[in-house]
């Protein structure tokens, strides 16, 4: 099922923080994904950021105190919306939201919603570490109602400490999470992404394109689904919001890494591009060129990370290697998947175009080890294509 996260209706209250200087950002990321955005703001709110910019982005009127009239709003809205988001929650709203008080649009709304419901506090961090702040968080939490952590850093009023707002494509994750079937709550996921560096000296290493986005995509689909999730990564920038990234550099630091977290993980997904090979001889001063017309490395090979995790399989663990190939891609995927011990393979023609390395789309051909299972072939965005093999593991 591809573009499971388009046409879903949010419904957003915004209720006055500065931090709401963040959400036109917000309802732009919404559109761009394909969905609607009901807006609905506080008095307050509207001394930061105004109806009419939000009602731009998000194409539709905005909805503040002065609609909350007898064409109902608070009881039309969320019988629409698929997920309530309050962001940013001020400390006033967390407190009404908390004791049930619905004396605005927003809270009327908030009381009337089957919908999940997560909540985005934002606010100096006095304020949150206030205890009547915490009782009301934990008293919401207490309800099934998600209430973010918000993040450590320089707040708007001058002050450092816990109360920032997450980023909005932070929040955009966690609505994707709550609008996402839990098939695989309780699931531990490892996976492994991006490319490693081999040091020749301190200044050059032997590496591949590899940009870590298609593990990072198996990663956040399966957060998305419920699991729980850990990331090794290579030397790449990884969006790591809601998930556990350790990175390390070389392929020996990647082997030990996913030793420590192997017993923990009920699927294993081998995405990183690991270098083959690494220097015999590391230089521990720069190379230099001076006196050496040409230059010969003698390499060594690497431990086989993909062949190590089959060795160590436990009882119930799902291995899922891809083989990044550029010829004979299927034959080698099948040779590969059959010596390593996995349980499927993605076989992917890195030089197919739209394919491979550092693009944002792949065409990967999913090989199960039970040939009764039928071979698959998935393409298009990388997280699309991962949520789809995710199903089909899923479905065995
Ligand atoms: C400049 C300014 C910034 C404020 N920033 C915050 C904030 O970040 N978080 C918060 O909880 N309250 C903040 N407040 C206080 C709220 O705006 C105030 O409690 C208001 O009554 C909230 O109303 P509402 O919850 O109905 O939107 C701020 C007030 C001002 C004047």
């Amino acid at each position: 099922m591809q573009n499971w996260k388009s046409n879903r209706n949010i419904l957003l209250g915004i209720s006055g923080g500065i931090a709401a200087y963040k959400i036109p950002q917000l309802v732009r990321l919404i559109t761009k994904a394909r969905c609607q955005a009901e807006i609905i703001m506080t008095d307050s709110a509207q001394q930061f950021v105004t109806p009419m910019t939000l009602g731009t982005l998000s194409g539709r009127k905005v909805w503040t105190d002065s609609d909350f009239d007898s064409s109902i709003p608070h009881i039309r809205l969320p019988q629409w919306a698929e997920v309530l988001v309050i962001a940013p929650c001020s400390a006033n709203t967390l407190g009404k939201l908390a004791h049930g008080l619905a004396d605005n649009l927003l809270t009327s709304a908030a009381i009337a919603s089957a919908c999940p419901v997560l909540v985005f506090p934002a606010m100096n961090e006095h304020m949150y570490e206030n205890p009547a702040t915490q009782e009301n968080i934990a008293a919401l939490k207490r309800r099934g109602i998600f209430v973010a952590e918000p993040e450590s850093g320089a707040l708007a009023c001058g002050d450092s400490g816990k109360g920032r707002m997450p980023e909005p494509h932070e929040i955009m994750h966690e609505i994707f999470r709550a609008l996402c079937v839990h098939d695989m709550a309780g699931k531990h996921v490892l996976v492994t992404a991006g490319p490693t560096h081999e040091y020749i000296d301190p200044v050059r290493y032997i590496s591949n394109p590899s940009s870590g986005k298609m593990g990072a995509a198996m990663a956040r689909e399966a957060w998305y689904r419920g699991a729980d999730v850990k990331i090794i990564a290579g030397p790449v920038d990884v969006d790591g919001y809601g998930l556990s990234v350790k990175h390390v550099v070389s392929a020996q630091e990647m082997l030990e890494a996913v030793r420590a977290d192997l017993e923990w993980a009920d699927y294993v997904v081998k995405a990183a591009a690991v270098g083959d090979y690494r220097v015999k001889d590391y230089s521990d001063r720069k190379l230099k060129r001076e006196g050496r017309d040409t230059l010969t490395l003698e390499l060594v090979q690497n431990p086989d990370i993909a062949a190590e995790v089959g060795k160590l399989k436990r009882e119930g663990q799902v291995l899922i290697g891809f083989a990044a190939e550029t010829d004979n891609v299927n034959a080698h995927a099948r040779d590969k998947l059959a010596r390593k011990n996995l349980d499927y393979i993605l076989a992917n023609d890195v030089l197919a175009s739209g394919s491979g390395f550092a693009v944002d789309t792949n065409t990967l051909r999913l090989i199960p080890r039970d040939p009764s299972h039928p071979e698959r072939v998935f393409t298009g965005l990388k997280e699309d294509v991962a949520f789809d093999v995710w199903s089909n593991v899923l479905a065995g």
